[in-house]
């Protein structure tokens, strides 16, 4: 079997990437290991920038996602009970989130493909990625009981943080930059109207907690625990006790309902550099994990890959490699800047245990003021959480 890019992961840096080429008329296959519902039903990020909205439509994706989602023009950041409005739209000369599911995106875009007859292969186990510092990279995996080769001129590597591609790279070509937080979110979707038009993040002295929302009629809630904690130790009372003693005020109460999924993720930065290793790109989660504070990590797998499919439009139709050869680098920056801000955010709202916890919580308390009174603090975390245009 022979494709122009081969692409491992069906998630939204993949399927987006195979879209995009499509438009351009570059031809790839996407091999994924789960199953297509798996990949789903897998409940995740909500939040996507401006930025990741126009590039959707760029991609001929945006129907649902402009019927369905909902422009937020401003964000809460709350410490201690007292609730402080960021402005985003203010602040930024307009630009707004827009609040529509991952899943969403991923099964806007695996429709879109299988009706443009994309090829898609699900529940390929054992992807291999091999000759990628050659001029003839070979994707080796099994489907449906058959061993296949896919011969390619480049590999994209979206094949998330537990992928094969990055560890394709040789350890000696690749420096990785990591910080693993002491917490993770139990993240729940939860069958009961929103609270709030808007986002919450909470700073409580039991630790974060974020109010987010789906629709009219669902609501998306996060808490601060141990990353070591199962499921099974929060029974629903003991999740929606805490979440109303942390995102509470004294005249704003949540309103609960039925939970229909709920999960724990540990939170970690991570960054391998560099992105490209001879005929192998990495984009999205495969190079790069932010903790989910700042909402970015899959706006920075579409800015990725915007930027990896346009590189090879480049090459494909006028035989230029300089957006090839820049790409890691170009990427790296905006990785970096996201790198901090998500540091920084979730710096500025969890709860910090140990022997400087009492000095952490007044630093925090000192944030928080000054975001209140100086429009260039709360410009800062505007002007991030949007998404910076040019980085
Ligand atoms: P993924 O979505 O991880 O997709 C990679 C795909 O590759 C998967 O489908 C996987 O099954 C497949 N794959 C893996 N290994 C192989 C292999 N060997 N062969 C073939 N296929 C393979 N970001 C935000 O912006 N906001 C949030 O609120 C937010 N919440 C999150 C909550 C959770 C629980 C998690 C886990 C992440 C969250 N994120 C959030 C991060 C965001 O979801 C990711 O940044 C985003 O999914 C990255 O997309 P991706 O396509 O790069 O990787
Ligand atoms: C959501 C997730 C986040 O990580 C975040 O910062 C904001 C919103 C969400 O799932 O809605």
């Amino acid at each position: 079997m022979r494709t122009q890019v081969a692409i491992v992961g069906a998630g939204p840096a993949g399927m987006l990437l195979s879209q995009l080429l499509h438009l351009q008329g570059i031809d790839s296959v996407v091999l994924e290991r789960r199953s297509r519902e798996y990949v789903q039903q897998r409940v995740r990020a909500g939040v996507l920038e401006q930025g990741t909205v126009d590039v959707l439509r760029e991609a001929d994706v945006a129907d649902r996602l402009e019927k369905q989602g909902h422009p937020h023009h401003g964000v809460n950041v709350q410490f201690d009970g007292d609730r402080l409005r960021i402005p985003l739209s203010e602040l930024t000369g307009g630009r707004s989130i827009t609040v529509y599911g991952q899943q969403e995106v991923v099964k806007d875009l695996a429709e879109r493909r299988e009706r443009d007859g994309g090829r898609v292969y699900y529940e390929v186990p054992d992807v291999t990625v091999e000759g990628v510092e050659t001029e003839k990279p070979v994707v080796r995996f099994t489907s449906e009981g058959r061993v296949r080769e896919l011969h390619c001129d480049y590999v994209a590597g979206c094949d998330g943080f537990h992928g094969v591609s990055r560890t394709t790279i040789p350890e000696k070509e690749r420096t990785t930059y990591e910080r693993v937080y002491p917490f993770g979110w139990l993240g729940i979707l939860a069958e009961v109207e929103p609270s709030s038009e808007e986002l919450i993040y909470s700073n409580h002295p039991n630790g974060f907690a974020l109010h987010s929302l789906r629709s009219s009629t669902l609501s998306r809630l996060y808490l601060q625990c141990d990353p070591g904690e199962s499921i099974e130790q929060w029974p629903d009372e003991l999740i929606w006790e805490e979440l109303q003693t942390r995102l509470g005020t004294s005249d704003w109460k949540l309103r609960e309902g039925p939970i229909i999924d709920k999960n724990i993720t540990a939170l970690r930065s991570f960054v391998s550099e560099p992105m490209r290793y001879g005929r192998l790109f990495l984009a999205g989660d495969s190079a790069h994990i932010v903790p989910p504070t700042g909402a970015k990590g899959l706006n920075l797998a579409v800015a990725d890959v915007d930027r990896l499919a346009r590189s090879l439009t480049d090459y494909y139709h006028h035989g230029s490699t300089t957006g090839l050869e820049t790409y890691s680098e170009e990427c790296l920056r905006r990785v970096w800047r996201v790198q901090h801000f998500s540091w920084w955010m979730t710096s500025l709202t969890h709860r910090f245990d140990g022997p400087d916890a009492a000095y952490d919580r007044r630093l925090q308390r000192s944030q928080f003021d000054y975001l209140r009174s100086s429009t260039a603090a709360a410009t800062t975390l505007a002007e991030n959480y949007v998404g910076l245009a040019a980085v």
